[in-house]
């Protein structure tokens, strides 16, 4: 009697145990975001990507303009340099508050790894910062992920140039509007100083709307154009209809955004059909949580079979 009834609590929690642990393995293997999407978090903000701090002080290079007045870590952002269009000084950042006057990275030629070893110039050396994955993935972003918005995008207005915003509001409704709101501001950015609505951005800096839409925000959980398989024509649809949102100039607007993509809001995982929501959400726990916590459990019903068999002998 009480064999069997030891067989019978002890079988079913050790398959528990052991199927669980199962799964949240795998969902620790579940493959990682594409080298090119890593890369373009790493160029947007690679400290952030990283999940480090960002360095002291300013970039070494930085000292070699005085024309982009920023300090301290938007300084070793290879966006701050480089630009949200990819073309430095030849792009958006040829002029305005972010104008350093150094050169693009579209079309580099450069051996992005060497580059970022500080080949070309100690000063550009990120070896302290960047492991070998990092830089090769950044590389894979420059050479193979750049996409050339100059044909869609009016450099004067910024509005784009034949983005079809009745296909954009449909993508957008589908995958965006849950977080972002219908109107775009349920979500607000604040960005140096500024409140901004997503259709704020999308007027004010297309490019980075664009970088990240199709690449997304380093720690944020979002639907990526990249992931949803977009072409460069659907993010300039999309960003055509939210250039039509309202950009909150219209009204103050409180901030519920940390600094830039600083303290990100907690938000759900994407929501990609009910059972994905929820296999994402599982998985998720189980990776972070669940190894320890199951193996834990596991450790303590194998304790208390133990103990139950010594006493069962007597
Ligand atoms: C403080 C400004 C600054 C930052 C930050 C910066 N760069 Fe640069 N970058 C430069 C300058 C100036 C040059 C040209 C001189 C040189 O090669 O060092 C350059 C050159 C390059 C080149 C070679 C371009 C060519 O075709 O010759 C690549 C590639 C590059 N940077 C990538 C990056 C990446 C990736 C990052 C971020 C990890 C980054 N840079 C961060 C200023 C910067
Ligand atoms: C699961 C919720 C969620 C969904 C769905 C979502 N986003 Fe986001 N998005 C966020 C959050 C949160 C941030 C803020 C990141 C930060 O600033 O910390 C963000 C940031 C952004 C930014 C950066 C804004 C800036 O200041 O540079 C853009 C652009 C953006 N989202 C576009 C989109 C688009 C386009 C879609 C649809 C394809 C989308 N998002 C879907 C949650 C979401």
């Amino acid at each position: 009697m009480r064999n069997s009834l030891r067989f019978f609590f002890s079988v079913p929690l050790v398959l528990l145990w052991l199927s669980v642990s199962v799964v949240s393995a795998l969902g620790n293997s579940l493959p990682a975001a594409d080298d090119v999407t890593r890369g373009a978090l790493l160029y947007d903000k690679w400290y952030a990507a990283l999940g480090q701090p960002a360095p002291e002080g300013d970039m070494p290079l930085w000292s070699a303009q005085t024309t982009n007045t920023r300090s301290g870590p938007d300084t070793w952002r290879c966006v701050e340099c480089h630009g949200w269009d990819y073309k430095g000084k030849d792009g958006a950042y040829g002029s305005g508050s972010h104008y350093t006057g150094f050169p693009g990275v579209f079309g580099t030629q450069a051996d992005v790894v060497a580059v970022l070893k500080g080949a070309t110039d100690p000063g550009h050396d990120f070896s302290a910062y960047l492991d070998e994955t990092s830089m090769k993935q950044v590389a894979a972003f420059l050479q193979s992920g750049l996409i050339d918005d100059s044909e869609y995008i009016d450099t004067v207005t910024l509005k784009t140039k034949g983005g079809d915003p009745a296909k954009g509001k449909t993508l957008y409704e589908a995958n965006c509007a849950s977080c972002h709101g219908l109107d775009g501001a349920k979500i607000i950015f604040r960005t140096e100083g500024i409140n901004e609505t997503l259709g704020a951005v999308a007027n004010r800096d297309p490019y980075r709307f664009l970088h990240r839409t199709r690449f997304g925000v380093a720690g944020t959980q979002m639907p990526i154009g990249r992931d949803l398989g977009w072409t460069p024509k659907d993010g300039v649809d999309v960003l055509a209809y939210v250039q039509s949102l309202p950009t909150g100039s219209e009204a103050q607007q409180p901030s519920n955004v940390g600094q830039d993509s600083g303290a990100s809001p907690q938000v759900g995982g994407p929501p990609a059909g009910v059972a994905g929501g929820i296999l994402t959400g599982i998985l998720a726990f189980l990776g972070t949580f669940g190894v320890s916590a199951f193996f834990l459990f596991g450790l303590v019903v194998l304790g208390f079979l133990v103990v139950w068999a010594l006493r069962s002998r007597k």
